[in-house]
């Protein structure tokens, strides 16, 4: 029986990662990726996904594209973590699969009416834009979502964009507070957790000597991709972020996590886009998400590993 999943995302050489490693997992059954704007603007990132999916030898998996922009604030993109093309380090061809006419928005609310309720999980690796698109306009999916398995926030780790602010989180803050009180299952992956996955030197060449097109290509893809952080965190690799929402759906116990509270600041601008975690539970705030903290970071990259060598 497999797993039905929307991939919605911000491609991203991470995001490529996640999405190659979701396609190779015969678990699970990709039903549609919705590109949303966030690392770089929209056109690239719908153009990124389907260049992933040619990569990966599956040109009929569908693609949309979803909101152009976030709800309220102005878009912020990180040209300078990947670099002008979104997926900076490999020459990928422009793909001859075409991009599904269809709004992003309306294939999520489309899926989800007509499935079954409860069978399908929404994957999301960007901002929450499209999510929370989906669920203003169709209120009723909230009780159809099986689960929402989200790369996003930091508690104890911090922020990447701003001292207190994770990217996708930061970039549509509004989103991502909406989707969170919408009582949806939810599991968030933030980077207290990403953080301890890090593409090492020894990890990459392991993608590098693949005897398939996937591999290498990926390893051209984190060389470029970790260059920014590991200048940034003077670590061996940089953290490899949004493949561990799809590792979390395959195993599970890869993580460590608790059901706990959590927040999005929407209000101040020293701390926008802020999660505040109730780690502790010093608040009587209910519980609305499965936060991740702890990851076994060798399991993680021996089933990528052996994940991406499935590929074309
Ligand atoms: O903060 C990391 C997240 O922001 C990842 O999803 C990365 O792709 C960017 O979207
Ligand atoms: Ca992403």
């Amino acid at each position: 029986m497999t797993h039905p999943i929307i991939i919605d995302t911000d491609p991203g050489q991470d995001d490529a990662v996640a999405i190659m490693m979701a396609l190779a997992s015969p678990e699970l059954e990709v039903l549609g990726i919705t590109a949303v704007a966030g690392n770089v603007p929209l056109a690239l990132t719908e153009l990124n996904a389907r260049k992933i999916c040619e990569l990966a030898g599956k040109p009929d998996v569908k693609v949309f594209a979803g909101a152009i922009r976030p709800i309220l604030c102005n878009l912020v993109t990180a040209e300078h973590v990947h670099g002008k093309t979104g997926l900076d380090g490999p020459i990928l061809p422009e793909p001859k699969m075409q991009l599904q006419k269809q709004h992003a928005v309306d294939f999520i609310v489309d899926t989800l009416m007509e499935r079954p309720a409860g069978t399908v999980t929404l994957c999301t690796l960007g901002p929450l834009t499209n999510i929370a698109l989906a669920l203003i306009k169709e209120p009723r999916i909230s009780s159809r979502i099986k689960r929402i398995v989200a790369m996003g926030g930091g508690f104890f780790e911090g922020g990447n964009i701003t001292p207190a602010a994770e990217f996708n989180i930061y970039v549509d803050p509004h989103a991502a507070r909406l989707v969170l009180d919408a009582g949806i299952p939810f599991t968030l992956i933030p980077l207290d957790c990403t953080h301890q996955a890090l593409t090492t030197k020894a990890r990459v060449e392991k993608f590098r000597t693949m005897k398939n097109n996937s591999g290498p290509a990926v390893a051209l893809m984190m060389d470029f991709f970790e260059r920014f952080d590991v200048e940034k965190y003077g670590t061996d690799g940089g953290p490899l972020h949004d493949p561990c929402v799809i590792a979390w759906l395959l195993r599970p116990e890869l993580f460590t996590s608790r059901d706990v509270n959590v927040v999005v600041e929407c209000e101040s601008q020293l701390t926008m886009g802020m999660t505040i975690v109730d780690w502790w539970r010093v608040t009587d705030r209910k519980p609305n998400a499965t936060v991740c903290r702890g990851i076994n970071s060798d399991g993680f990259f021996d089933l990528l590993t052996e994940r991406l060598a499935k590929l074309a």
